[in-house]
């Protein structure tokens, strides 16, 4: 078959798309959002089924979105339509980019606002708000940071701004210095933090927490949880992989590829929840806390420590960083899409797609104060957001990819993409994307609407 072409150029080298991949993978779902789902879910027996669905779910469905991406080597959407008419499956098979691309509007919206907060805490940070660390005092200007949707919007304003610029110039050069050198920085202040939880704070009962299974504690909206946890972690289920494996050049190994980034971002969610409970249960903070628990948890740890304002904002600088590279990602789909075929330029196109998510991401913004008492389902705005694009949006999502690039797509074209001959690497793969991956998302769903019981069947 003749090979496409990118219309965006393509990755200058496999580092640049492990770079590319593992920054957008790498992000606020490890350090913000892993701590407070795992700890609002119970700990143990959630981080454990969630090392499960990425392992088995997760993984498989990343590799699938590399391998589509770069045999269609267009958005999302035209990518999977132009897969589907080649392997004489149907054109709507376009209607899961176009999923994908609205997902990502969404996330971005109330990512954006949170990466806001960071920013925010890079300012109090540097400014000696933190001295001392008393918990009250942390918890108090959290509060108040909530409370002033004016602050929250300048600093939102600004994060989409940073990301609009970017990705209007062309992602690649940006990008890869930020990823080859900021994410590193952040890992290694993250070890700093470490061998503060081991020394200062209850070390025994955070590793307790975070491991020791308990099943029965595991409840069905827990397990969805951790399902749509480890979508969001690994940026899958919406074709943002699929769209940076689109300038993905040929010959590179993409299982290789995909492992890496799968066991790096792994590693720094479990690095985050290692940090962050030793320091919760140290401090008699509530695990349980929700969004706000590496901002309350933090600081107080920075506030104790020698230079801590010095770390502090580092801490926050880089970890608004990594939110940006994946900012870049959450956005880069539609932006694709609306250059292919709109025929608009990538500015233009990014600051239109821009717009619109940073206005959405006032719902999230108001969700916390003015509008906190708005609720749908028994969530805020901002709750209902998450929920539907990480538990519902990326798995839905996530299961169609698979069920395409493990049925629909034929053996030949996959194994060819792939390029791992018919080894054992190959085999375990499309088990894992025909079988493994689709039905444990049907599981979990029937399971949390509550239809396997109702089936008499669990
Ligand atoms: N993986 C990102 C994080 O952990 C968030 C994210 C979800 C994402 N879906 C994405 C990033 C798609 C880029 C593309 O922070």
């Amino acid at each position: 078959m003749a090979k496409r072409s990118s219309l965006h150029g393509l990755w200058s080298s496999r580092l640049a798309f492990i770079f590319a991949v593992s920054g957008s993978a790498v992000g606020l779902g490890n350090i913000w959002k892993f701590p407070y789902v795992a700890g609002a879910n119970g700990g143990g027996a959630f981080v454990l089924f969630y090392l499960l669905c990425v392992a088995c779910v997760g993984l498989p469905i990343m590799i699938s979105e590399v391998l589509i991406g770069r045999r269609g080597r267009r958005n999302p959407i035209a990518t999977m339509r132009l897969v589907g008419e080649e392997e004489n499956s149907h054109p709507s098979w376009g209607l899961v980019g176009a999923m994908g691309i609205v997902a990502g509007f969404l996330i971005l919206s109330f990512y954006s606002v949170i990466a806001g907060w960071s920013l925010a805490y890079v300012i109090n940070s540097a400014a000696g708000q933190f001295a001392g660390g008393a918990p009250e005092k942390v918890s108090s200007l959290f509060a108040s940071l909530l409370g002033d949707w004016q602050t929250m919007a300048l600093w939102h304003t600004l994060f989409m701004s940073l990301t609009i610029w970017v990705v209007a110039r062309g992602v690649e050069r940006g990008l890869e210095t930020a990823v080859r050198f900021l994410m590193p920085a952040l890992a290694i202040l993250m070890l700093v933090l470490l061998a503060y939880s081991i020394r200062m704070g209850d070390f025994g009962r955070g590793i307790e927490f975070l491991f020791k299974a308990d099943f029965s504690a595991l409840t069905a909206e827990g397990m969805l949880a951790a399902m749509g946890q480890a979508f969001f972690t690994l940026s899958v289920g919406m074709g943002a992989i699929m769209a940076y494996g689109a300038y993905l050049p040929e010959g590179t190994s993409i299982t290789g590829t995909s492992v890496s980034v799968v066991i790096a971002d792994t590693l720094v969610a479990l690095l985050a929840g290692l940090v962050i409970f030793p320091i919760v249960f140290a401090n008699g903070l509530d695990p349980a806390a929700g969004p706000g628990l590496i901002f309350e948890t933090l600081p107080v740890a920075f506030g104790q420590m020698a230079g801590g304002t010095f770390f502090a904002t580092l801490f926050f600088l880089l970890l608004t960083f990594a939110a940006w590279t994946s900012a870049i990602g959450l956005i880069e789909p539609a932006v694709a899409w609306s250059v292919e075929s709109h025929g608009q330029s990538r500015a233009r196109s990014a600051l239109i797609i821009g717009v619109v998510i940073w206005l959405l991401g006032f719902l999230t913004i108001f969700s916390f104060n003015e509008m906190a008492d708005v609720k749908l389902f028994g969530r805020t705005v901002f709750e209902n957001l998450d929920h539907l694009t990480s538990n519902i949006m990326l798995p839905l999502g996530g299961l169609l990819i698979s069920v395409f690039a493990g049925w629909a797509m034929c053996k030949n074209s996959t194994a060819e993409e792939l390029d791992v001959g018919t080894s054992f690497t190959y085999r375990a793969w499309r088990f894992l994307a025909r079988w493994v991956a689709p039905v444990a998302v049907l599981l979990v769903f029937l399971q949390a609407t509550g239809l396997l019981n109702a089936a008499g069947l669990l």
